[in-house]
């Protein structure tokens, strides 16, 4: 009478081998998207046998979808659709989520992903008067609204409509020195 016991510590092995639980991408932790294009956030963990993925917001809360704004598609991609500024929520729009894949195997956690929209609003840059000595170098800003500072990159600058850094990255911060003829 052992050889039943046998088979069916045999039929376990094999399925623990082939069951697990995963994660897709343990290096998405931000998700910086702009509010006329809305974005898909696949969730970053899966698993054999076929999981069953939830998001949840940081605070433990499932998320509920809400028609037109978000939702979660059954492969478990959290789609926040594209929004105009007066509907932005910062409960949606602005807020750390996570997801988790549950199978036989277990359940396990992603790490949190903060999803956050950049509102597109018409903006504008500019530049301050300075005033230096003849010979000398004066340092000019490049003055940006803090709202959209964070993802400006100042990519040229300009003197008399002539280009005098192209192709180079400048950093948001940095000034252009101008010698003063
Ligand atoms: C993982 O996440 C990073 C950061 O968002 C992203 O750049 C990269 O394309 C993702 N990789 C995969 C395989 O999805
Ligand atoms: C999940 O489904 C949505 C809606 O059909 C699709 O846009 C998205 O690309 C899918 N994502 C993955 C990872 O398959």
């Amino acid at each position: 009478m052992q050889e039943p016991v046998e088979l069916a510590i045999i039929t376990v092995f094999s399925e623990e081998l082939h069951a697990s639980l995963y994660f897709v991408n343990a290096s998405l932790q931000e998700v910086v998207f702009a509010s006329t294009t809305g974005t898909l956030v696949p969730c970053p963990a899966a698993g054999i046998p076929p999981v069953t993925l939830r998001w949840y917001l940081a605070t433990g809360e499932e998320i509920y979808d809400v028609p037109g704004i978000r939702h979660v598609h059954p492969n478990g991609t959290l789609q926040i659709f594209p929004f105009p500024p007066s509907s932005f929520n910062n409960l949606i729009h602005d807020n750390t989520y996570y997801c988790t894949a549950e199978n036989p195997s277990g359940k396990i956690r992603s790490q949190d992903v903060h999803i956050k929209a950049v509102l597109r609003e018409p903006y504008t840059v500019r530049v301050e008067d300075q005033k230096a000595m003849r010979g000398n170098v004066a340092v000019f800003k490049c003055i940006i609204p803090s709202s959209v500072e964070a993802y400006i990159t100042v990519v040229s600058w300009e003197k008399d409509t002539v280009s005098l850094v192209s192709g180079e990255k400048v950093g948001s911060n940095a000034g252009q020195g101008l010698r003063m003829n």
